[in-house]
């Protein structure tokens, strides 16, 4: 029996898929990897991720104003709707990723130093360069703010009172820049610290429910995708023949598929790209051998006393290896057209120089010591690179 199937699927092989002549066996089953994205994974740490008005309130917070220093920063600021959630601003460290298809991912920032969506928030919040506002404001503003006060309630139970400026001082947070909130937060007690800490680990609670929903939008490709999985001609035509052979390079020759793997074009891990010094903008200074500690040591982290699910192993699992200090979390690529410039550090200023960069490795940095690089020149010829921006594009584009 299985032997007159297999025949019969041979003889109807060209009219299956139009795709056959281009790509192999295996490289099909690589693209179908790529698309759709699956439905959004609920965090288990976050017992409120999920609900609909947690959701709403998540969105009036990222829009809000008041979580930040003289009213300076809202998180819409940086992360632009308009901009696919991300924008180019010259004044900071990093350049800012986007915020689509958080909840596909398995660690937060560029060095991965926060492992839940909610404990990555609270971070911008406090951070001297963003929000540059404490623990002990949010606290004090879900005590005192007539509509968040009881929407904060009904998931969380009653907020503690936090108007006694002795017990709870203004600003207060553990910093090592600012001298005035860390010496606050220090003289507090520590049962008072726990009180606050749980409301900050409640309202980045809120904060993740609503950017968990930021998916980003169907794009030409994954027409392309269902036009394979259905053998529907149309679809198949979503995308230019160039944009296929830059698929076939991506998948293939360019071995890209091995780092920006699956649905969001991320392996969720952290690799060392050999980038070439760049001075402009600083970088992070350790990468991911940092970013190891922080997470490690934050009492935020998904294994902590605020985790609603702290039994993962994930953190004892992680050790600091050999060249960690260099390894940067692969992002996404989806909608990567619009999103320039390029890398952490913001060095490529167009797509072409990310692609020449990938092909002839000029000005890489040399290998760490002792292990053998995963980032060697693909030499792409022009042909090559052409296909693979248009393929770029067919990822970045609405049908
Ligand atoms: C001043 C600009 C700025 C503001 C304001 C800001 N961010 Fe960001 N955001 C950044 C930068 C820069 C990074 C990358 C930092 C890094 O990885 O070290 C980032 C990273 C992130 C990430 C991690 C993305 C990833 O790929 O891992 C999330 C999530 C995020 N921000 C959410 C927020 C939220 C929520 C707020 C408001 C509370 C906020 N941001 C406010 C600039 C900003
Ligand atoms: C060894 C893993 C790895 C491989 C292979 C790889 N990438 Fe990347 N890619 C990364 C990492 C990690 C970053 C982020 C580096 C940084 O910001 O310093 C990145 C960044 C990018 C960016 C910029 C993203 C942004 O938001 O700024 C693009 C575009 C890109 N890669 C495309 C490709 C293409 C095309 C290929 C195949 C030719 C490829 N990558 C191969 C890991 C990889």
């Amino acid at each position: 029996m299985n032997k007159i199937y297999t025949y019969i699927l041979i003889l109807l092989s060209p009219f299956l898929s139009a795709e056959d002549s281009i790509f192999s066996a295996a490289e099909i089953k690589r693209i179908k990897s790529m698309s759709p994205l699956p439905e959004i994974p609920l965090d288990p740490t976050n017992k409120i991720d999920g609900n609909k008005k947690a959701i709403q309130l998540g969105e009036a917070f990222f829009n809000d104003w008041r979580f930040s220093r003289g009213e300076e920063f809202a998180c819409a600021t940086c992360h632009r709707e308009t901009d696919h959630f991300t924008t180019s601003r010259t004044d900071t460290d990093v350049e800012i990723p986007t915020l689509y298809n958080m909840a596909y991912n398995k660690w937060f920032f560029w060095d991965g130093r926060s492992d839940t969506l909610w404990s990555q928030t609270l971070g911008p919040i406090e951070a001297g360069i963003e929000h540059n506002f404490s623990r002990t404001e949010v606290a004090f503003l879900m005590h005192s703010d007539i509509e968040y006060k009881p929407a904060y309630e009904k998931f969380f139970g009653p907020v503690p009172d936090f108007s006694d400026p002795d017990r709870f001082p203004q600003p207060a947070k553990p910093s090592s820049d600012d001298v005035e909130a860390n010496r606050n937060w220090q003289s507090m007690t520590k049962e008072d610290q726990f009180l606050v800490n749980e409301v900050f680990a409640n309202v980045g609670k809120i904060f993740a429910a609503y950017q968990a929903q930021l998916v980003s939008p169907k794009t030409t490709f994954d027409v392309y995708v269902e036009g394979i999985k259905e053998n529907n001609q149309e679809k198949l035509s979503a995308i230019s023949d160039s944009a296929k052979r830059g698929l076939k390079v991506f998948v293939g020759k360019g071995q890209c598929i091995t780092c920006h793997s699956g649905p969001n074009f991320s392996d969720n891990s952290f690799h060392d790209m050999r980038l070439p010094k760049f001075t402009e903008k600083k970088g992070i200074p350790g990468a991911r051998a940092v970013g190891i500690g922080k997470v490690k040591d934050s009492i935020f982290s998904a294994n902590g006393p605020f985790s609603d699910s702290p039994r993962s192993k994930h953190l004892d699992e992680l050790s600091i290896q050999a060249g960690d200090e260099f390894k940067i979390k692969t992002p996404t690529l989806r909608f990567i057209t619009a999103t320039p410039p390029f890398m952490h550090t913001g060095q490529f200023r167009f797509l072409t120089d990310v692609v020449d960069f990938y092909s002839e490795m000029k000005g890489a940095r040399a290998p760490v010591d002792g292990i053998s690089p995963e980032m060697t020149p693909r030499n792409f010829t022009a042909q090559e690179k052409k296909d693979l921006l248009e393929f770029l594009k067919c990822i970045s584009e609405r049908p």
